[in-house]
């Protein structure tokens, strides 16, 4: 499969920076969005050295209204055709849920959900015209289980699991391979954005899969035309198959022990 031109939210670092660079090395044009300018000029200055590949940045803060509608506006209007959207964008938020600030919880649910929904609605009309395209949505391991502690953030990955399972299953005879990414902890920077206690990131250290590793698997999944990938190894494998074995509730209450501070 070869991408010509892909957009990818969430550029700036971890997951969506190593989307970048592994697709920079087959050829492929990109369009990085994210709020961090610097980032973003550093590394499509860094990728256009090293392929001969069209780089563009779009500095956007994805939880403002129409985000993705400005987005979309900006690729229209400088003539790009996207053939695959990574919608990476994202952030967690660590503690009991009364605690949390409820502004972050809603900017979350932007975030996570409702401007992957946006930007999939406006992308994926131009892909089905082509007859071909494909789309990643980066969810998480956390979509398979209720999380105790990140308990909006579990939710959302459990919707963009859902929601991508569902495109898949109506876009796979259309030309266009939508799926859903399940990374399990992976090294990047949204431990320490979701405010995990140190003792977690120290419990974790040494067991995160790199970015990269994510990143190829998730490309080889998009080519078998899968409708979900879970990386990270056997362990994440067993973990999102738990739910078929034990009860709910003996469930719930062990992984509430297990992420409780
Ligand atoms: N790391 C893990 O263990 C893990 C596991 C499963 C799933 N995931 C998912 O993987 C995705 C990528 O996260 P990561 O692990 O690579 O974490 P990360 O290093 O913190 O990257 C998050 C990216 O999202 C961007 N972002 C955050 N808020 C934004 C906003 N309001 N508008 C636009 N861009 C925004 C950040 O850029 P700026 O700050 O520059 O805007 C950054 O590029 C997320 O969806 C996350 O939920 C991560």
């Amino acid at each position: 499969m070869v991408i010509k031109t892909a957009l990818i939210t969430g550029a700036s670092s971890g997951i969506g920076q190593a989307f970048a660079e592994e697709l920079a090395v087959s050829g492929t044009n990109l369009i990085l969005v994210a709020r961090s300018q610097d980032k973003l000029d550093k590394l499509a200055k860094q990728l256009k050295e090293t392929a001969s590949i069209n780089v563009e940045v779009i500095v956007q803060d994805l939880t403002e209204p129409q985000a993705g509608q400005k987005v979309y506006k900006q690729v229209q209007d400088q003539g790009f055709r996207v053939d695959c959207l990574i919608n990476n964008a994202g952030f967690g938020d660590y503690g009991p849920f009364a605690e949390r600030e409820l502004s972050k919880q809603l900017e979350m649910i932007q975030l996570n959900v409702t401007v992957l929904v946006e930007l999939t609605h406006l992308f994926l009309s131009p892909m089905q015209q082509q007859g071909q395209g494909s789309i990643v949505n980066v969810a998480s391991i956390a979509g398979f289980q209720a999380l105790p502690y990140l308990s909006t953030y579990a939710a959302t990955k459990a919707f963009v699991l859902s929601f991508t399972e569902a495109l898949w299953a109506e876009n796979k005879d259309k030309g266009i391979n939508c799926l859903a990414l399940c990374p399990g902890p992976t090294e990047s920077n949204f431990f320490e954005v979701a405010d995990f206690p140190q003792s977690f990131e120290n419990k974790n250290n040494g067991s995160l899969t790199s970015a990269q590793t994510v990143v190829k698997d998730a490309l080889k999944a998009l080519e078998n035309k899968q409708a979900n990938v879970v990386t990270g190894g056997i362990t994440n494998n067993l973990i999102v198959n738990s739910s078929r074995f034990f009860p709910r509730e003996f469930l719930l209450q062990a992984v509430e022990k297990q992420f409780r501070a």
